[in-house]
Protein backbone atom coordinates (compact mmCIF):
# COMPACT_ATOMS: atom_id res chain seq x y z
CA UNK A 1 0.00 0.00 0.00
CA UNK A 2 2.59 2.55 1.12
CA UNK A 3 3.90 5.13 -1.34
CA UNK A 4 6.68 6.45 -0.33
CA UNK A 5 9.31 9.20 -2.22
CA UNK A 6 12.59 9.63 -3.20
CA UNK A 7 14.17 13.15 -3.17
CA UNK A 8 17.68 14.76 -3.18
CA UNK A 9 18.14 16.53 0.22
CA UNK A 10 20.84 18.94 -1.28
CA UNK A 11 22.32 19.78 -4.62
CA UNK A 12 21.81 16.66 -6.57
CA UNK A 13 23.88 13.33 -6.80
CA UNK A 14 23.16 12.47 -3.38
CA UNK A 15 22.88 8.32 -4.47
CA UNK A 16 19.03 8.63 -5.24
CA UNK A 17 19.09 6.63 -8.21
CA UNK A 18 21.24 3.35 -5.91
CA UNK A 19 18.20 4.56 -2.80
CA UNK A 20 15.11 3.84 -5.80
CA UNK A 21 16.72 0.84 -7.56
CA UNK A 22 17.21 -1.01 -3.53
CA UNK A 23 14.10 -0.66 -2.97
CA UNK A 24 13.01 -2.15 -6.54
CA UNK A 25 12.65 -5.40 -5.44
CA UNK A 26 9.40 -4.43 -2.68
CA UNK A 27 8.11 -1.88 -5.59
CA UNK A 28 5.00 -2.23 -7.91
CA UNK A 29 5.62 1.12 -9.96
CA UNK A 30 8.89 3.45 -9.85
CA UNK A 31 7.41 7.14 -11.08
CA UNK A 32 9.85 9.20 -12.46
CA UNK A 33 8.08 13.10 -11.86
CA UNK A 34 9.99 16.09 -12.68
CA UNK A 35 13.07 16.86 -14.54
CA UNK A 36 14.50 14.85 -17.93
CA UNK A 37 17.81 14.02 -19.56
CA UNK A 38 19.20 16.41 -17.02
CA UNK A 39 19.48 13.76 -14.52
CA UNK A 40 21.90 11.30 -14.12
CA UNK A 41 21.62 8.00 -11.69
CA UNK A 42 24.61 5.33 -11.92
CA UNK A 43 23.12 2.40 -10.47
CA UNK A 44 25.45 -0.61 -9.86
CA UNK A 45 24.08 -3.76 -10.19
CA UNK A 46 26.76 -6.89 -9.37
CA UNK A 47 29.80 -6.08 -12.25
CA UNK A 48 27.33 -3.99 -13.94
CA UNK A 49 27.03 -0.16 -13.63
CA UNK A 50 24.17 1.82 -15.35
CA UNK A 51 24.22 5.00 -16.20
CA UNK A 52 20.50 6.25 -16.37
CA UNK A 53 19.34 9.92 -17.63
CA UNK A 54 15.68 10.01 -18.36
CA UNK A 55 14.33 6.52 -17.38
CA UNK A 56 13.31 5.91 -14.02
CA UNK A 57 16.09 3.68 -11.96
CA UNK A 58 12.90 1.41 -11.51
CA UNK A 59 13.46 0.12 -14.84
CA UNK A 60 16.58 -2.51 -13.89
CA UNK A 61 14.11 -4.56 -11.78
CA UNK A 62 12.26 -7.00 -13.46
CA UNK A 63 9.04 -6.70 -12.26
CA UNK A 64 8.60 -3.22 -11.60
CA UNK A 65 6.98 -0.75 -13.78
CA UNK A 66 8.44 2.26 -14.76
CA UNK A 67 6.31 5.28 -15.31
CA UNK A 68 7.87 8.67 -16.51
CA UNK A 69 5.42 11.14 -15.13
CA UNK A 70 3.09 14.08 -16.36
CA UNK A 71 6.00 16.34 -14.47
CA UNK A 72 8.97 15.38 -16.77
CA UNK A 73 9.89 16.67 -20.16
CA UNK A 74 10.84 13.94 -22.13
CA UNK A 75 13.73 14.04 -25.09
CA UNK A 76 12.58 11.57 -27.62
CA UNK A 77 15.43 10.82 -29.42
CA UNK A 78 17.16 10.05 -25.91
CA UNK A 79 14.43 8.18 -24.60
CA UNK A 80 14.85 5.77 -27.65
CA UNK A 81 18.56 5.55 -27.53
CA UNK A 82 18.53 4.79 -23.51
CA UNK A 83 15.71 2.13 -24.02
CA UNK A 84 18.15 0.88 -27.29
CA UNK A 85 20.85 0.59 -24.79
CA UNK A 86 19.53 -0.83 -22.07
CA UNK A 87 17.68 -3.81 -24.25
CA UNK A 88 21.03 -4.48 -25.89
CA UNK A 89 22.01 -5.23 -22.32
CA UNK A 90 19.46 -7.56 -21.67
CA UNK A 91 17.19 -5.48 -19.68
CA UNK A 92 13.34 -5.65 -20.04
CA UNK A 93 12.39 -2.45 -21.01
CA UNK A 94 8.84 -3.13 -22.37
CA UNK A 95 7.00 -2.09 -19.20
CA UNK A 96 7.72 1.50 -19.64
CA UNK A 97 4.99 3.58 -19.03
CA UNK A 98 4.93 7.61 -19.73
CA UNK A 99 2.11 9.85 -19.45
CA UNK A 100 0.37 11.25 -22.51
CA UNK A 101 0.16 14.82 -20.40
CA UNK A 102 4.58 14.76 -20.64
CA UNK A 103 6.08 17.58 -22.36
CA UNK A 104 8.37 16.81 -24.92
CA UNK A 105 11.87 18.85 -25.19
CA UNK A 106 11.55 19.88 -28.82
CA UNK A 107 15.45 19.85 -30.86
CA UNK A 108 15.21 23.80 -31.05
CA UNK A 109 14.78 23.86 -26.75
CA UNK A 110 18.26 22.13 -26.93
CA UNK A 111 19.64 24.71 -28.63
CA UNK A 112 17.88 27.40 -26.60
CA UNK A 113 19.24 26.40 -23.37
CA UNK A 114 22.83 26.55 -25.17
CA UNK A 115 22.85 29.88 -26.48
CA UNK A 116 20.78 31.35 -23.99
CA UNK A 117 23.82 30.30 -21.36
CA UNK A 118 26.36 31.48 -24.21
CA UNK A 119 24.80 34.86 -24.23
CA UNK A 120 24.51 35.01 -20.43
CA UNK A 121 28.56 34.96 -20.18
CA UNK A 122 29.66 35.56 -16.53
CA UNK A 123 25.74 34.99 -15.39
CA UNK A 124 25.37 31.66 -16.51
CA UNK A 125 23.50 28.75 -14.86
CA UNK A 126 25.74 26.24 -15.86
CA UNK A 127 22.67 24.13 -17.22
CA UNK A 128 23.40 20.36 -18.75
CA UNK A 129 22.49 22.07 -21.92
CA UNK A 130 19.43 19.71 -22.33
CA UNK A 131 16.88 22.15 -22.93
CA UNK A 132 15.23 21.16 -20.03
CA UNK A 133 15.03 25.28 -19.03
CA UNK A 134 13.44 26.41 -22.20
CA UNK A 135 10.50 23.37 -22.31
CA UNK A 136 9.56 24.15 -18.82
CA UNK A 137 9.45 28.00 -19.81
CA UNK A 138 7.37 26.73 -22.98
CA UNK A 139 4.80 24.66 -20.62
CA UNK A 140 4.38 27.81 -17.98
CA UNK A 141 3.90 29.63 -21.36
CA UNK A 142 1.44 27.50 -22.42
CA UNK A 143 3.55 27.06 -26.30
CA UNK A 144 5.05 23.29 -25.22
CA UNK A 145 4.34 20.54 -27.14
CA UNK A 146 2.66 17.60 -25.15
CA UNK A 147 3.64 13.91 -26.26
CA UNK A 148 -0.48 13.58 -27.20
CA UNK A 149 -0.13 16.37 -29.55
CA UNK A 150 2.33 13.43 -31.86
CA UNK A 151 -0.94 12.13 -33.11
CA UNK A 152 -2.93 14.47 -34.93
CA UNK A 153 -0.40 15.95 -37.37
CA UNK A 154 -2.14 19.05 -38.33
CA UNK A 155 -2.82 20.04 -34.56
CA UNK A 156 0.72 19.51 -33.91
CA UNK A 157 2.41 21.42 -36.89
CA UNK A 158 -0.01 24.15 -35.66
CA UNK A 159 1.59 24.10 -32.34
CA UNK A 160 4.83 24.17 -33.27
CA UNK A 161 4.01 26.85 -35.57
CA UNK A 162 2.88 28.59 -32.32
CA UNK A 163 6.00 28.14 -30.28
CA UNK A 164 8.54 28.86 -33.22
CA UNK A 165 6.66 32.64 -34.06
CA UNK A 166 8.41 34.06 -30.86
CA UNK A 167 11.67 31.61 -30.39
CA UNK A 168 13.02 31.89 -34.23
CA UNK A 169 12.38 35.77 -34.09
CA UNK A 170 14.80 35.49 -30.40
CA UNK A 171 16.85 33.16 -32.05
CA UNK A 172 18.00 34.96 -35.16
CA UNK A 173 17.42 38.63 -34.35
CA UNK A 174 18.83 38.22 -30.40
CA UNK A 175 20.95 35.67 -30.32
CA UNK A 176 22.13 35.42 -34.38
CA UNK A 177 21.41 31.83 -35.02
CA UNK A 178 19.53 30.53 -37.87
CA UNK A 179 15.67 29.47 -37.38
CA UNK A 180 14.25 26.48 -36.60
CA UNK A 181 12.63 25.00 -39.64
CA UNK A 182 8.40 24.31 -38.53
CA UNK A 183 8.49 21.14 -41.07
CA UNK A 184 11.63 19.61 -40.13
CA UNK A 185 10.62 19.62 -36.54
CA UNK A 186 7.20 18.61 -37.12
CA UNK A 187 8.82 15.70 -38.83
CA UNK A 188 11.23 14.98 -36.59
CA UNK A 189 8.54 14.48 -33.75
CA UNK A 190 6.04 12.69 -36.06
CA UNK A 191 8.91 9.92 -36.61
CA UNK A 192 8.35 9.10 -32.78
CA UNK A 193 4.18 8.96 -32.63
CA UNK A 194 3.97 5.13 -33.49
CA UNK A 195 7.07 4.15 -31.54
CA UNK A 196 5.55 6.11 -28.25
CA UNK A 197 1.95 5.35 -28.45
CA UNK A 198 1.94 1.71 -27.03
CA UNK A 199 3.48 3.51 -24.30
CA UNK A 200 1.47 6.10 -23.35
CA UNK A 201 -1.01 6.10 -19.83
CA UNK A 202 -3.33 8.01 -18.31
CA UNK A 203 -0.22 8.53 -14.81
CA UNK A 204 -2.88 9.93 -12.53
CA UNK A 205 -5.63 7.12 -12.87
CA UNK A 206 -2.97 4.47 -13.41
CA UNK A 207 -1.09 5.38 -10.32
CA UNK A 208 -4.30 5.91 -8.23
CA UNK A 209 -5.93 2.43 -9.27
CA UNK A 210 -2.87 1.03 -8.30
CA UNK A 211 -2.76 2.56 -4.48
CA UNK A 212 -6.52 1.18 -4.19
CA UNK A 213 -5.41 -2.20 -5.16
CA UNK A 214 -2.95 -2.28 -2.35
CA UNK A 215 -0.06 -1.65 -5.12
CA UNK A 216 3.19 0.20 -3.84
CA UNK A 217 4.62 3.18 -5.49
CA UNK A 218 7.94 5.05 -5.38
CA UNK A 219 8.25 8.44 -6.35
CA UNK A 220 11.69 9.24 -8.05
CA UNK A 221 12.90 12.46 -7.96
CA UNK A 222 15.56 14.11 -10.27
CA UNK A 223 17.82 16.78 -8.87
CA UNK A 224 17.00 17.98 -5.48
CA UNK A 225 15.62 20.33 -3.02
CA UNK A 226 18.39 23.19 -3.26
CA UNK A 227 17.63 22.81 -7.24
CA UNK A 228 14.71 23.27 -7.04
CA UNK A 229 12.79 26.06 -8.73
CA UNK A 230 10.75 27.25 -5.76
CA UNK A 231 12.69 26.77 -2.48
CA UNK A 232 16.14 26.21 -3.89
CA UNK A 233 19.21 28.81 -4.39
CA UNK A 234 17.37 30.42 -7.79
CA UNK A 235 18.18 31.60 -9.95
CA UNK A 236 20.98 28.72 -9.58
CA UNK A 237 18.40 25.79 -10.10
CA UNK A 238 16.91 23.69 -12.45
CA UNK A 239 13.32 24.60 -13.67
CA UNK A 240 11.20 22.01 -12.33
CA UNK A 241 9.99 20.82 -8.88
CA UNK A 242 12.31 18.32 -7.16
CA UNK A 243 10.37 18.81 -3.69
CA UNK A 244 7.97 16.41 -2.24
CA UNK A 245 4.92 18.90 -3.50
CA UNK A 246 6.28 17.56 -6.92
CA UNK A 247 5.68 14.25 -6.89
CA UNK A 248 1.78 14.69 -6.33
CA UNK A 249 1.24 18.00 -9.44
CA UNK A 250 4.21 15.48 -11.24
CA UNK A 251 1.91 12.03 -11.34
CA UNK A 252 -1.71 13.49 -10.16
CA UNK A 253 -1.56 11.41 -6.84
CA UNK A 254 -2.69 13.77 -3.88
CA UNK A 255 -1.04 14.72 -1.13
CA UNK A 256 -3.18 12.81 1.41
CA UNK A 257 -1.86 9.17 -0.26
CA UNK A 258 1.55 9.61 0.01
CA UNK A 259 3.40 7.83 3.19
CA UNK A 260 6.96 8.42 3.24
CA UNK A 261 9.03 10.92 1.98
CA UNK A 262 12.78 9.65 2.16
CA UNK A 263 15.19 12.38 1.64
CA UNK A 264 18.93 11.05 0.56
CA UNK A 265 21.84 13.52 1.29
CA UNK A 266 25.49 12.54 0.86
CA UNK A 267 27.96 12.16 4.31
CA UNK A 268 29.33 15.33 2.63
CA UNK A 269 27.79 17.86 -0.14
CA UNK A 270 28.26 18.54 -3.86
CA UNK A 271 26.99 20.61 -6.53
CA UNK A 272 27.86 20.96 -10.21
CA UNK A 273 27.36 24.13 -12.19
CA UNK A 274 27.06 27.90 -10.83
CA UNK A 275 25.50 29.23 -7.77
CA UNK A 276 26.40 29.77 -3.81
CA UNK A 277 27.70 26.99 -2.14
CA UNK A 278 28.74 27.63 1.58
CA UNK A 279 30.65 24.70 2.66
CA UNK A 280 32.29 24.28 -0.57
CA UNK A 281 36.27 23.42 -0.40
CA UNK A 282 39.28 24.73 -2.34
CA UNK A 283 41.53 22.77 -0.86
CA UNK A 284 43.25 19.28 -0.65
CA UNK A 285 40.30 17.97 1.34
CA UNK A 286 37.94 18.99 -1.47
CA UNK A 287 40.23 17.33 -3.88
CA UNK A 288 40.47 14.06 -1.79
CA UNK A 289 36.49 13.82 -1.64
CA UNK A 290 36.05 14.49 -5.29
CA UNK A 291 38.82 11.58 -5.98
CA UNK A 292 38.03 9.12 -3.80
CA UNK A 293 34.02 10.04 -4.13
CA UNK A 294 34.44 10.38 -8.34
CA UNK A 295 32.40 12.95 -8.14
CA UNK A 296 32.37 13.89 -11.70
CA UNK A 297 28.39 14.24 -13.57
CA UNK A 298 27.27 11.28 -14.55
CA UNK A 299 25.51 13.78 -17.58
CA UNK A 300 28.13 16.32 -18.30
CA UNK A 301 31.67 14.41 -16.97
CA UNK A 302 32.06 17.78 -14.86
CA UNK A 303 34.01 17.81 -11.84
CA UNK A 304 31.50 18.30 -9.26
CA UNK A 305 32.25 21.21 -5.89
CA UNK A 306 32.88 19.41 -3.14
CA UNK A 307 32.18 20.46 0.71
CA UNK A 308 31.89 19.57 4.34
CA UNK A 309 27.96 18.47 5.52
CA UNK A 310 25.93 21.45 5.79
CA UNK A 311 23.22 20.52 8.32
CA UNK A 312 21.19 23.95 7.57
CA UNK A 313 20.65 22.47 3.92
CA UNK A 314 19.51 19.31 5.78
CA UNK A 315 17.15 20.83 7.51
CA UNK A 316 15.87 23.08 5.31
CA UNK A 317 15.15 20.01 3.27
CA UNK A 318 13.43 18.27 5.98
CA UNK A 319 10.64 20.97 6.36
CA UNK A 320 10.46 21.69 2.98
CA UNK A 321 9.49 18.06 1.71
CA UNK A 322 8.10 16.91 5.67
CA UNK A 323 11.06 14.39 5.04
CA UNK A 324 10.21 10.96 7.40
CA UNK A 325 13.60 9.35 6.88
CA UNK A 326 17.26 10.76 6.27
CA UNK A 327 19.09 8.07 3.97
CA UNK A 328 22.82 9.21 4.45
CA UNK A 329 24.80 8.09 1.23
CA UNK A 330 28.71 7.56 0.60
CA UNK A 331 29.78 7.22 4.25
CA UNK A 332 32.56 5.09 3.13
CA UNK A 333 34.47 8.38 1.18
CA UNK A 334 35.43 10.15 4.36
CA UNK A 335 36.97 6.88 5.69
CA UNK A 336 40.16 8.41 6.93
CA UNK A 337 39.43 12.43 7.70
CA UNK A 338 41.15 12.96 11.00
CA UNK A 339 38.67 15.34 11.65
CA UNK A 340 35.38 15.90 10.11
CA UNK A 341 33.57 19.42 10.07
CA UNK A 342 30.02 19.58 9.71
CA UNK A 343 28.20 23.10 9.14
CA UNK A 344 25.45 23.91 11.70
CA UNK A 345 24.87 27.50 10.99
CA UNK A 346 25.88 30.37 8.70
CA UNK A 347 27.46 33.55 9.97
CA UNK A 348 26.38 36.15 7.43
CA UNK A 349 28.14 39.85 8.29
CA UNK A 350 28.67 38.60 11.80
CA UNK A 351 25.00 37.67 12.42
CA UNK A 352 24.21 33.77 13.06
CA UNK A 353 21.40 31.78 11.26
CA UNK A 354 20.29 28.23 12.12
CA UNK A 355 17.82 28.34 9.67
CA UNK A 356 18.50 28.66 5.47
CA UNK A 357 18.74 32.89 4.95
CA UNK A 358 15.61 33.82 2.92
CA UNK A 359 17.42 36.46 1.04
CA UNK A 360 19.88 35.45 -1.73
CA UNK A 361 22.96 37.47 -1.11
CA UNK A 362 22.94 36.37 2.34
CA UNK A 363 23.24 32.53 0.82
CA UNK A 364 25.49 34.09 -1.14
CA UNK A 365 27.30 35.72 1.64
CA UNK A 366 27.39 32.72 4.13
CA UNK A 367 30.53 31.18 6.16
CA UNK A 368 29.90 28.43 7.33
CA UNK A 369 29.95 27.82 11.48
CA UNK A 370 31.47 24.09 11.83
CA UNK A 371 31.33 21.92 14.82
CA UNK A 372 34.39 19.44 14.52
CA UNK A 373 33.79 15.30 15.02
CA UNK A 374 36.47 12.95 15.21
CA UNK A 375 37.00 10.79 12.07
CA UNK A 376 37.71 6.61 12.02
CA UNK A 377 40.59 4.48 9.93
CA UNK A 378 38.99 1.59 9.50
CA UNK A 379 37.45 0.26 6.17
CA UNK A 380 33.68 0.27 6.33
CA UNK A 381 32.79 -1.27 3.26
CA UNK A 382 31.81 -4.30 4.65
CA UNK A 383 29.81 -3.13 7.50
CA UNK A 384 25.94 -3.78 7.13
CA UNK A 385 24.82 -3.02 10.50
CA UNK A 386 25.36 0.20 12.77
CA UNK A 387 27.43 -1.74 15.35
CA UNK A 388 29.74 -2.95 12.60
CA UNK A 389 30.83 0.49 12.14
CA UNK A 390 33.47 2.26 13.74
CA UNK A 391 32.32 4.26 17.00
CA UNK A 392 33.50 7.37 15.36
CA UNK A 393 31.64 7.20 12.37
CA UNK A 394 28.43 5.91 14.93
CA UNK A 395 29.11 8.99 16.24
CA UNK A 396 29.57 11.14 13.18
CA UNK A 397 25.88 9.76 12.17
CA UNK A 398 24.09 9.92 15.51
CA UNK A 399 25.58 14.14 15.05
CA UNK A 400 24.11 14.32 11.71
CA UNK A 401 20.40 12.94 12.94
CA UNK A 402 20.84 15.49 15.59
CA UNK A 403 21.28 18.19 13.73
CA UNK A 404 19.43 17.41 10.34
CA UNK A 405 15.81 17.21 11.89
CA UNK A 406 14.96 13.61 10.32
CA UNK A 407 15.48 10.23 11.84
CA UNK A 408 18.64 8.21 9.56
CA UNK A 409 17.12 5.32 8.47
CA UNK A 410 20.02 3.65 6.17
CA UNK A 411 23.40 4.56 5.17
CA UNK A 412 25.53 3.74 2.15
CA UNK A 413 29.23 2.42 2.94
CA UNK A 414 29.21 1.40 -0.69
CA UNK A 415 27.94 1.79 -4.58
CA UNK A 416 26.57 -1.60 -4.59
CA UNK A 417 23.34 -2.76 -3.65
CA UNK A 418 24.45 -4.98 -0.58
CA UNK A 419 26.94 -1.82 0.44
CA UNK A 420 24.04 -0.38 2.75
CA UNK A 421 22.91 -0.27 6.34
CA UNK A 422 19.45 -0.39 6.92
CA UNK A 423 18.05 0.87 10.37
CA UNK A 424 14.65 1.64 9.27
CA UNK A 425 12.97 -0.55 6.52
CA UNK A 426 11.74 2.11 4.35
CA UNK A 427 9.65 -0.70 2.83
P1 LIG B 1 21.79 10.48 -8.11
O1 LIG B 1 21.77 11.43 -9.24
O2 LIG B 1 21.24 11.05 -6.85
O3 LIG B 1 21.14 9.17 -8.45
O4 LIG B 1 23.31 10.17 -7.81
P2 LIG B 1 24.49 9.89 -8.89
O5 LIG B 1 24.30 8.54 -9.45
O6 LIG B 1 24.61 11.03 -9.82
O7 LIG B 1 25.77 9.98 -7.94
C1 LIG B 1 25.93 9.12 -6.87
C2 LIG B 1 27.18 8.24 -7.11
O8 LIG B 1 27.56 7.69 -5.88
C3 LIG B 1 26.96 7.07 -8.03
O9 LIG B 1 28.13 6.87 -8.78
C4 LIG B 1 26.71 5.89 -7.09
O10 LIG B 1 27.12 4.64 -7.65
C5 LIG B 1 27.59 6.25 -5.95
N1 LIG B 1 27.11 5.83 -4.62
C6 LIG B 1 25.85 5.80 -4.13
N2 LIG B 1 25.85 5.44 -2.83
C7 LIG B 1 27.14 5.26 -2.49
C8 LIG B 1 27.81 4.94 -1.25
O11 LIG B 1 27.19 4.75 -0.20
N3 LIG B 1 29.18 4.89 -1.29
C9 LIG B 1 29.90 5.12 -2.44
N4 LIG B 1 31.23 5.05 -2.39
N5 LIG B 1 29.30 5.44 -3.61
C10 LIG B 1 27.95 5.52 -3.62
P1 LIG C 1 20.51 14.35 -10.51
O1 LIG C 1 19.11 13.89 -10.74
C1 LIG C 1 23.20 17.77 -10.05
C2 LIG C 1 22.11 21.43 -12.22
C3 LIG C 1 22.96 21.87 -13.38
C4 LIG C 1 22.78 23.38 -13.30
C5 LIG C 1 21.33 23.52 -12.88
C6 LIG C 1 20.37 23.79 -14.03
O2 LIG C 1 21.53 13.47 -11.13
O3 LIG C 1 20.75 14.66 -9.08
P2 LIG C 1 19.41 22.28 -16.00
O4 LIG C 1 20.11 21.58 -17.13
O5 LIG C 1 18.61 21.38 -15.13
O6 LIG C 1 18.63 23.48 -16.45
O7 LIG C 1 20.61 22.88 -15.10
O8 LIG C 1 20.98 22.29 -12.25
N1 LIG C 1 21.60 20.04 -12.33
C7 LIG C 1 22.04 19.02 -11.58
N2 LIG C 1 23.02 18.95 -10.66
N3 LIG C 1 22.45 16.67 -10.29
C8 LIG C 1 21.44 16.72 -11.20
O9 LIG C 1 20.57 15.71 -11.38
C9 LIG C 1 21.22 17.92 -11.92
N4 LIG C 1 20.34 18.30 -12.87
C10 LIG C 1 20.58 19.60 -13.11
O10 LIG C 1 24.32 21.49 -13.20
O11 LIG C 1 23.57 23.90 -12.26
MG1 LIG D 1 23.08 12.38 -10.55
Amino acid sequence: MPAVVVLGAQWGDEGKGKATDQLGASTDYVVKFNGGNNAGHTVVVGDEKYALHLLPSGILTPGVTPIIGNGVVVDLEVLFHELANLSARGVDVSRLRISANAHVIPSYNRTMDRVVERFLGKRQIGTTGRGIGPTYADKMNRVGIRIQDLFDSSILRQKVEGALLQKNALLVKVYNRREADVEAVTAELLSYADRVRPMLIDCSLELNNALDAGKTVVFEAGQATMLDVDHGTYPFVTSSSCTAGGACTGSGVGPTRLDRIVGVAKAYITRVGEGPFPTELFDEDGDRIREVGGEYGTTTGRPRRCGWYDAVVARYASRINGLTDLVITKLDVLTGFERIPVCVAYEVDGVRHDEMPYDQSAIHHATPVYEYLDGWTEDISRARTFEELPVNAQRYLEYLEAVSGSRISSVGVGPEREQTIVRVPLL
